[in-house]
């Protein structure tokens, strides 16, 4: 059986950050749904992820498969100053390398973070993916977000409009089985 595990990070050894730039490139490879629509040279994939580590909004989580770093999301909380939303969280920058999918590492990531944001207090948990992305769909469906929004001209890839979803998890709502790791 294939060993999981998911880790909060806090400071990224080299290989580790090499095996998160290549999963993250192979990820944007077979269409990712990562923001970046072709691979970006690797220092400037590196300086990204050192960015993230240096937010402190941004908490970054990644999945290992059998010790290798195969996966990654983000929880972003909201700006200080916007006291009105300061209830809700976001979850950001979710891929699994495809050598990887298959083996519940996105779920145990989705959950990774959503246990985060009710340790740090938030009740919402917000999310956005284009409507391309059907296993994300499909996994944030069951893990009982809501989609409440479409915006029709969410993305543009490859020249081609691309619509997006909007989901949303009520963190009050939301039951202990959600949390439950499969
Ligand atoms: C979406 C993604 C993260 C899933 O990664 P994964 O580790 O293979 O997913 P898991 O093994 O944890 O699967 C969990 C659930 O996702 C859904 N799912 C996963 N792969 C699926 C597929 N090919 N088709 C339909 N649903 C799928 C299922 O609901 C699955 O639950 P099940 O195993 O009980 O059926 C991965 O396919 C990916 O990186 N896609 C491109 C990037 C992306 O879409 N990111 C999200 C943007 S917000």
């Amino acid at each position: 059986m294939a060993d999981i595990a998911i880790e909060r990070v806090e400071a990224l050894k080299t290989g580790d950050l090499h095996d998160l730039c290549d999963a993250a490139d192979d990820a944007i490879k077979a269409g990712g749904g990562f923001g970046w629509v072709e691979p970006p040279p690797r220092d400037v994939m590196e300086r990204y992820w050192k960015g993230v580590l240096v937010v402190p909004e941004r908490i970054l989580f990644v999945a290992r498969l059998d010790g290798v770093i195969a996966g990654s999301a983000q929880l972003v909380k909201p700006p200080r100053n916007n006291e009105a939303q300061g209830h809700a969280a976001s979850l950001t920058t979710a891929f699994v390398a495809p050598w990887a999918r298959g083996h519940g590492l996105a779920r145990r990531l989705t959950q990774a973070v959503e246990a985060e944001a009710v340790a740090c207090g938030f009740r919402a948990l917000n999310l956005d993916v284009r409507e391309t992305q059907e296993a994300a769909i499909a996994l944030y469906e069951t893990l009982g977000f809501k989609r409440w929004g479409t915006h029709p001209f969410y993305a543009l890839v490859k020249g081609v409009r691309t619509a997006g979803y909007f989901y949303s998890k009520d963190l009050d709502q939301a039951t202990p089985q959600d949390e439950t790791p499969r």
